[in-house]
């Protein structure tokens, strides 16, 4: 906008008897480059064609004496075409003794007053700077919205923010809305169109400026973040998905155990007050446990019966086969040492290393607790399930298993029997 300083924001007036301009201030020619004889011919090139019926309307009931004086929030168009905001003040009036209606518009202070100002001011951001009106319009927008959705700047002025949005999130728009008026600001992550129908993610903090009001948005590009982090998810998923259906194809009598014992670790490491990224853990981990029986002869997994002292051994290599297994999977080392450590009891009679006390892994603690509880409360075709007090009985005998993760599946009771049981109906297993 030319002359967009504090001279250029002053109120200039129109009046205006039926739909016909009989007189306008010079001054709009500043902002609309239309003298005052081209405004009284067709002032309405002056206004952005979306808000001409809002106007029109206003403009019959001011003459029509239906209201006093009103205001409303419009654009005008500028020199070189672009959306600047405005607020219209209409209020009744006489012209050579008949009715007219006055109209003062006024550019308000602001990064909303100018396009052109305002895209300056931005230019040279990486971040996305983005002025809306309370409708969502855009009235200004930088450089940085063109790079990041493949639509220059220039082409969003005037359209909806909603429209920025991916078709899947435009609903939120109204929550947006809400939570700015309602509070002042709003910050969050947005998904948007992206360049080549492809989508972005935005992460934005937006506040509320008046007058007008308007909201200044600013939004950083986190798609790279977002979507490592879902690729991620995936494919700690992935894995945790094959190694369940390898060991459970060779072994159908368990078939569900890893996913039973990984709902019921993951619950017992929120019972002991783990934070989120230590109980995803401890949950694959769990799905991952027994990866390492997929290497155990099938006929020695399958055989009831006790088993010689050379086969013995040979199962309990499992929890060190796992781990050279998952050894390129790059998983957390925490997640490989809860894995190997499994069958680690506190007082050193566990395998494969015999460690002790506090040599074993939390996790590796807390997943031996829900494979006792597991396997004991499972139907095996050699026994029924036995009851839960069965499997407190046997985890509170000697110092085997971590006190502490004991009394959390205590604490946890019969809901550890729920927890597994909705593992197994694919609501209780993922990573
Ligand atoms: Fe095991």
């Amino acid at each position: 906008m030319r002359g967009g300083g504090a001279a250029g924001r002053r109120p200039a007036g129109l009046v205006f008897q039926g739909e016909a301009c009989r007189a306008a201030d010079p001054w709009l020619e500043e902002i609309t480059g239309l003298s005052p004889a081209q405004l009284r011919s067709g002032w309405d090139r002056a206004v952005h064609p979306e808000d001409l019926a809002r106007l029109r309307e206003a403009l019959a009931d001011c003459l029509e004496g239906r209201r006093g004086t009103a205001t409303l929030s419009l654009r005008l168009v500028d020199r070189e075409g672009r959306a600047v905001l405005a607020e219209a003040r209409l209020s009744p009036t006489l012209l050579d003794g008949e009715p007219a209606a006055l109209v003062v518009l006024e550019v308000p202070p602001g990064p909303g007053a100018g396009a052109a100002d305002y895209a300056r001011l931005f230019a040279g951001v990486s971040d996305l700077v983005v002025t809306h009106d309370m409708e969502g319009r855009i009235l200004a927008a930088n450089p940085a919205v063109g790079r990041v959705t493949g639509r220059p700047a220039s082409a969003w002025l005037g359209r909806p923010l909603a429209d920025m949005l991916a078709p899947d999130v435009k609903h939120l728009f109204a929550d947006y809305r809400r939570t700015l008026e309602c509070e002042g600001r709003a910050r969050g992550v947005m998904k948007v169109l992206g360049r080549e129908g492809g989508e972005a993610y935005l992460e934005y903090d937006s506040v509320l400026l008046g007058p007008g009001p308007v909201a200044h948005l600013i939004a950083r590009d986190v798609t790279d973040r977002i979507l490592n982090a879902r690729y991620k998810k995936a494919l700690r998923h992935g894995i945790a998905a094959v190694a369940g259906h390898l060991v459970e194809c060779r072994d159908p009598h368990t078939v569900g155990h890893q996913r039973r014992v990984a709902a019921l670790a993951a619950a017992l490491a929120e019972e002991l007050g783990l934070g989120r990224e230590e109980v995803e853990d401890v949950r694959l981990a769990a799905l991952l446990h027994d990866i390492g029986k997929a290497a155990v002869p099938a006929e020695i997994l399958l055989r009831p019966g006790p088993l010689s002292e050379l086969e013995r051994r040979l199962v309990q290599q499992h929890p060190r086969i796992a781990v050279e297994i998952l050894r390129e999977t790059l998983l957390p080392p925490r997640v490989l040492a809860a894995v190997s450590q499994h069958h680690e009891r506190l007082d050193g009679s566990g395998y494969p290393l015999g460690l002790k006390g506090p040599d074993i892994e939390l996790a590796a603690r807390i997943i031996a607790v829900a494979d006792v509880v597991e396997a004991m409360t499972a139907h095996r075709p050699y026994r029924p399930a036995l009851p839960l007090e069965a499997a407190f009985e046997e985890l509170g005998r000697g110092v085997r298993y971590d006190p502490e993760v004991v009394r959390a599946a205590e604490s946890l009771g019969g809901k550890s029997l729920e927890i597994m049981r909705r593992a197994l109906e694919g609501r209780g297993g993922s990573v």
